[in-house]
């Protein structure tokens, strides 16, 4: 096979109306809006209706689709003991796998994989995540878990959970926009892993697993940790350059850079790189200057290869000034990607057909199988 047919690039897998993307000019639309139309506009709850049900709510839509999200809000408490538990020992994206999971033990919609059963798991899904991450990393830290405040939006809310105390209206928006930017990307590889499990025709959750699972390697998802990671190990503005160079010379990856399918600057990243200015303003000024760090390696990438930024790039110190230490921004990415996730698994069962591609066999031809005394 040739390397352009390796990974599936240009294959068209399913149809599909959720999102769309146009690689060669930037642009990503959620059901036809323009993805910076959205985050300047709306809230992550009208994004997560629009992309679960294929249109914008009105305000009575909207009131009643946020009562949902607020009563879903608590866990059960078998999923308490497993977070509670998991705290001790698995790292984030490791318990956020097993706290999915553990998730659909009693939901009251498991068995089934009818539309309005996986639009309620859904929904429940987008409130549960939030919850059990926070209560996670309060647990990690020896903390009481804080529980969620009905009187708080989705973003807030997730903010009041994590720090136990009440978020700046600031705060709130900027997290609100990054979930927005996060909420769906067509068939990125976590999605298309979501959809091949739900079209076996297994449940939401278990679809949900798998994408979690694949949303947390590092071209993926993890890219996120990688880049604060890294511009921590750089450490100021001035070693940039030179670690960019080192880097490429020695024919390695960098964080942040690159994608399967934008030839240009992915659209989220230059709406990020905006936050992430505004950001730093209200950053700790004993803490090196993260935004012009990264904003000195896009330069030098640029420079040196060509290659322009992608989501992860930007969104690591965005979400880093807002007090999200490294090992959350991924499971902080997988929080916010289950609504697209969903929206997936509900469109894949709407028309169901297993994925079962096919391989180009490379091993070797048919063969005697040697008589026993001669094998090893
Ligand atoms: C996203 C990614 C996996 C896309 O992969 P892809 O479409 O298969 O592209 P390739 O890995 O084949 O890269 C094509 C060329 O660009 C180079 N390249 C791509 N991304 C690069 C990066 N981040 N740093 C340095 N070089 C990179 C490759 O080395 C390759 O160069 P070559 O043709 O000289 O060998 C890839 O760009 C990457 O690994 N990026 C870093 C991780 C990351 O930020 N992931 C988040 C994605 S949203």
């Amino acid at each position: 096979m040739s390397e352009n047919d390796k990974g599936l690039r240009g294959v068209v897998a399913v149809d599909s109306g959720i999102t769309s993307i146009d690689g060669e000019r930037g642009i990503l639309r959620y059901r036809g809006y323009d993805v910076g139309e959205l985050v300047e506009n709306c809230c992550f709850e009208e994004v997560c209706y629009l992309l679960l049900r294929g249109d914008l709510p009105n305000p009575e839509e909207l009131a009643s689709f946020k009562e949902e999200l607020l009563i879903a809000r608590t866990i059960p408490t078998e999923v308490e003991a497993v977070v509670d538990d998991s705290a001790h020992y698995a790292r984030p994206m490791e318990a956020m796998r097993s706290m999915c999971s553990a998730l659909s033990f009693s939901d009251p919609d498991k068995a089934s994989n009818e539309y309005d059963a996986n639009l309620r798991k859904a929904t429940r899904l987008i409130s549960q995540v939030p919850t059990v991450m926070a209560r996670y990393r309060r647990r990690y830290y020896g903390l009481e878990p804080v529980y969620p405040d009905p009187e708080l939006d989705y973003a807030a809310n997730f903010l009041w959970m994590l720090r136990g105390e009440l978020p700046s209206e600031e705060d709130a928006k900027v997290l609100d926009s990054v979930s927005i930017m996060h909420a769906d990307h067509e068939m990125n590889a976590s999605t298309f892993a979501a959809r091949v499990i739900a079209a076996t025709c297994t449940d939401m959750h278990s679809a949900i697993v798998g994408a979690i699972a694949a949303l947390k390697g590092p071209l993926h998802g993890g890219a996120n940790e990688w880049v604060m990671a890294t511009l921590k190990r750089i450490g100021s503005e001035e070693k940039v350059d030179a670690w960019v160079d080192d880097m490429l010379d020695r024919g390695r990856k960098i964080p942040g850079f690159g994608h399967a399918i934008y030839k240009v600057t992915d659209p989220r990243a230059i709406i990020l790189k905006e936050i992430g200015r505004k950001a730093f303003d209200r950053a700790n000024p004993n803490e090196p200057n993260w935004f012009a760090m990264t904003e000195r390696m896009e330069r030098r990438v640029f420079e040196r290869k060509g290659l322009v930024p992608n989501v992860d790039l930007y969104s690591a110190s965005v979400l880093y000034y807002l007090g999200f230490p490294i090992d959350l921004l991924t499971a902080l990415f997988a929080a916010n990607r289950v609504v697209g996730w969903s929206a997936h698994v509900i469109e894949q069962h709407l028309d169901n057909r297993i994925i079962r591609p096919t391989i180009n066999y490379t091993g070797p031809p048919a063969r005697e199988l040697p008589v026993s005394q001669e094998r090893a």
